[in-house]
C-alpha cells in the first residue's frame, strides 16, 4: 500500500501528522506493507488533511481526513489500492483531474504536492536538474539571454524584469558575486513561497544555482522569515542533499565552477522583506531600508554585486532553461509572461495555491477556483497583492490580471496574494488598519512612513466620529488625501510608499464606509 500525507505546514496545522501516525499504526496493526510518502501540498488546503492512495488508475484522493476519519477510511484505502472504487464520503477521485487542480496551469508547482520533497530520486524523476543540466553547458550571456528573452519578472511584486537584473550583475565589477534569496514572505495572505519551499525545495536550489552560473556568483543565502520553521528545515536538509550530490559545492552539475548556498533566518520584520533592509539583516545589522542607488545588483551584499530575487522568480528559472524561453513566453498575456501562483485568501470557500497563466480575471480566480465566501454573503472587497495592494472592487473583477491593466486601474498584481471580504467588511476601519499596519512595521526612517501611519489612523478615526459632521469630515478627508500624496511621493520604500493604495482605494470605491454618499471630493 503506497500512501501519501502531505508534510506542509497548512497541513500540519490540522492534525497531518496525527492522520500519518494512525494510518502507520493500523498499517502494523493488519499487517500491511505500507510505503507512506510525506508530500508537499497539492494548494487545495480546504481539503487538507488531504490522503491520496496510489491506485491502477493513478493517485486517488480522500479529504479533509481528520485523525478520527482514519479507521473508517482505511478499508476504503486498500479497496482503492487493489483497483476497486470506494463509495467514501471523503472520496474526490484521481487527484490530478480534480478540476480544482485539472484547470490549472502549474509550471512553478508542477511537482508540489506530488513528490517526497526531500528526495532528490523523485527530483530527478519528475524533471527536476533538467535546467541546471543544460545551463551548466551554456556560456553564462546565453543563459542571461534565455532568461531575458522568457520575459520573466519579478514575482515578488515589483516585477522588474530578471533577465536584465542578472545582466545587470554579470557586468558588475566584483571578484565575488553573491546571490540572495528572498523568502521573508511578510504579505498577509501569502504563502506560495513557503509552500514551494516545504513543497520543492530542489527547484529553488536548481533556480538559484543556474542564477549563480550566469553571473558569475560563488555564495548565496536564502532569506526566509523566522515564522516558517519547517521551510527552513526542508530547505536546509535539501540544500545539505544536493550539495551531496554534486548540484551545489565545489563542482555545481559538472560546471568546473563553485556555488555554495546558506539558508539565514530572519527575526520577525516586515520591512526586512524590502531588498536593502534584507542586506543590513544579513550581514547582522538591524533592518533598515538603505537608499537607492546604488542597487543591490551593483553594490549588495557585503558591498558586492548582488542578484536578489524573490523564491517564485528563482522556481521559474529552471522550466525556462529546460524546457526554453519560448515555451515559458507563450504563458500570459502583454508584458506578463508565465503563470503566477495565485494565492487565495480570507474569507472564502476554497482557499489555497492557483497557478495559472497572466490574464485571466479576478471574478474566474475568486468564483471559479475560490467558489466565492466562505460565509455564504457576497463578496463586497478583493485585496490584490498584499497588505499594501488595493482592494478592488466588482466593476474591476474582470479585469486581467497583468501587471500593467492592474497598474492602470491603480492596483497591484503584486506576490499575487488575493484577500476576499464579505458586505460585513467596514472599509474605513480596513483603511484603518492599513495605517496601524505601517505604523507598527515602518523600520522610522523617514517622516512621511514613520509620522505619517499615526497620523492616518488619526485621521480616519476623526472621519468616522464626524461622519454625520459634513464639515469636519471634509476637512480630515481633504487631509487624508494631503497626507496620502505626501507618503506616496517622499517615502524612501514600499512600505510608507504604498500604503495609501488600501486606503484610497478603500476610500473611492466604498465612499459610504467614511460616510460620504457620492463620490468623494477629489
Ligand atoms: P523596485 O521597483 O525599487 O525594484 C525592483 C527590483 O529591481 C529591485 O530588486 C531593484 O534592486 C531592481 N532594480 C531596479 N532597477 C534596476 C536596474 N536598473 N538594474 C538592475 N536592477 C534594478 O521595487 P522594490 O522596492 O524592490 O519592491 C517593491 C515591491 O515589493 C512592491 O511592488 C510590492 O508589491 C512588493 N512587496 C512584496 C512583499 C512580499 O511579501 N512579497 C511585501 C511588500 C512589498
Ligand atoms: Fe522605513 Fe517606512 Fe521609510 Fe520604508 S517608507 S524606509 S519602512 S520609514
Amino acid at each position: 500500500l503506497r500512501l501519501w500525507v502531505p508534510r506542509d505546514s497548512a497541513a500540519l496545522a490540522v492534525g497531518a501528522d496525527a492522520v500519518a501516525d494512525a494510518l502507520q499504526s493500523l498499517a502494523a496493526l493488519q499487517g500491511v506493507p505500507l510505503a507512506l510518502v510525506r508530500n508537499g501540498s497539492r494548494g487545495l488546503l480546504w481539503l487538507e488533511t488531504l490522503v491520496e492512495v496510489d491506485t491502477p488508475r493513478g493517485r486517488v484522493a480522500f479529504g479533509p481526513v481528520m485523525p478520527e476519519d482514519v479507521a473508517a477510511l482505511w478499508p476504503a484505502l486498500c479497496a482503492e489500492a487493489r483497483g476497486e472504487t470506494s463509495a467514501h464520503p471523503l472520496r474526490h477521485g484521481i487527484a490530478a483531474q480534480m478540476p480544482s487542480l485539472a484547470l490549472q496551469e502549474r509550471l512553478t508547482f508542477a511537482r508540489v504536492g506530488l513528490t517526497d520533497p526531500l528526495s532528490l530520486d523523485d527530483y530527478a524523476a519528475h524533471g527536476g536538474w533538467a535546467g541546471l543540466k543544460a545551463a551548466a553547458a551554456m556560456a553564462p550571456a546565453d543563459i542571461l539571454h534565455q532568461v531575458t528573452h522568457s520575459g520573466l519578472r519579478g514575482r515578488g511584486g515589483a516585477a522588474f524584469p530578471a533577465g536584465i537584473k542578472w545582466r545587470t550583475v554579470a557586468h558588475a565589477a566584483g571578484e565575488t558575486k553573491y546571490i540572495v534569496c528572498n523568502a521573508d514572505e511578510g504579505d498577509s495572505g501569502t504563502f506560495a513561497d513557503r509552500m514551494l519551499m516545504e513543497g520543492d525545495p530542489c527547484l529553488l536550489i536548481e533556480g538559484m544555482a543556474i542564477a549563480a552560473l550566469a553571473v558569475g556568483a560563488t555564495e548565496g543565502y536564502v532569506y526566509v522569515r523566522s515564522e516558517y520553521p519547517h521551510a527552513v528545515a526542508t530547505l536546509r536538509e535539501a540544500v545539505a542533499r544536493a550539495e551531496a550530490a554534486g548540484w551545489l559545492g565545489a563542482d555545481v552539475a559538472g560546471s568546473g565552477r563553485a556555488f555554495r548556498l546558506q539558508v539565514r533566518m530572519g527575526a520577525g520584520s516586515y520591512v526586512c522583506g524590502e531588498e536593502t533592509a534584507m542586506l543590513e539583516s544579513l550581514e547582522g545589522r538591524r533592518g533598515i531600508v538603505r537608499a537607492k542607488p546604488p542597487l543591490p545588483a551593483v553594490h549588495g551584499l557585503f558591498g558586492c554585486p548582488t542578484v536578489i530575487n524573490n523564491v517564485l522568480t528563482f522556481a521559474a528559472v529552471p522550466t525556462i532553461l529546460a524546457r526554453g524561453a519560448d515555451f515559458y513566453r507563450g504563458y500570459g498575456v502583454g508584458r506578463s509572461h508565465g503563470t503566477l501562483p495565485f494565492q487565495l485568501g480570507g474569507n472564502i470557500r476554497h482557499g489555497g495555491l492557483v497557478e495559472k497563466a497572466f490574464g485571466l480575471t479576478l471574478r474566474e480566480l475568486v468564483f471559479g477556483f475560490g467558489g466565492g465566501t466562505a460565509s455564504g454573503r457576497p463578496v463586497k472587497a478583493i485585496q490584490v497583492g498584499g497588505p499594501l495592494g488595493a482592494y478592488v472592487p466588482e466593476s474591476q473583477w474582470d479585469v486581467p490580471l497583468d501587471y500593467e491593466a492592474y497598474a492602470a486601474i491603480g492596483a497591484v498584481v503584486g506576490h499575487g496574494g488575493v484577500v476576499v471580504h464579505d458586505d460585513t467588511a467596514d472599509m474605513a476601519q480596513l483603511a484603518r488598519y492599513a495605517f496601524a499596519f505601517c505604523a507598527l512595521e515602518s523600520c522610522g526612517k523617514c517622516t512621511p512612513c514613520r509620522i505619517g501611519s499615526t497620523r492616518g489612523v488619526e485621521v480616519i478615526d476623526r472621519i468616522v466620529l464626524h461622519r454625520t459632521n459634513p464639515v469636519v469630515r471634509h476637512q480630515q478627508l481633504e487631509l487624508l488625501r494631503d497626507l496620502c500624496d505626501t507618503m506616496l511621493a517622499g517615502s524612501l520604500c514600499a512600505m510608507g510608499g504604498m500604503t495609501p493604495y488600501p486606503v484610497l482605494s478603500a476610500l473611492d470605491h466604498y465612499p459610504a464606509d467614511f460616510g460620504l454618499d457620492a463620490a468623494p471630493l477629489a
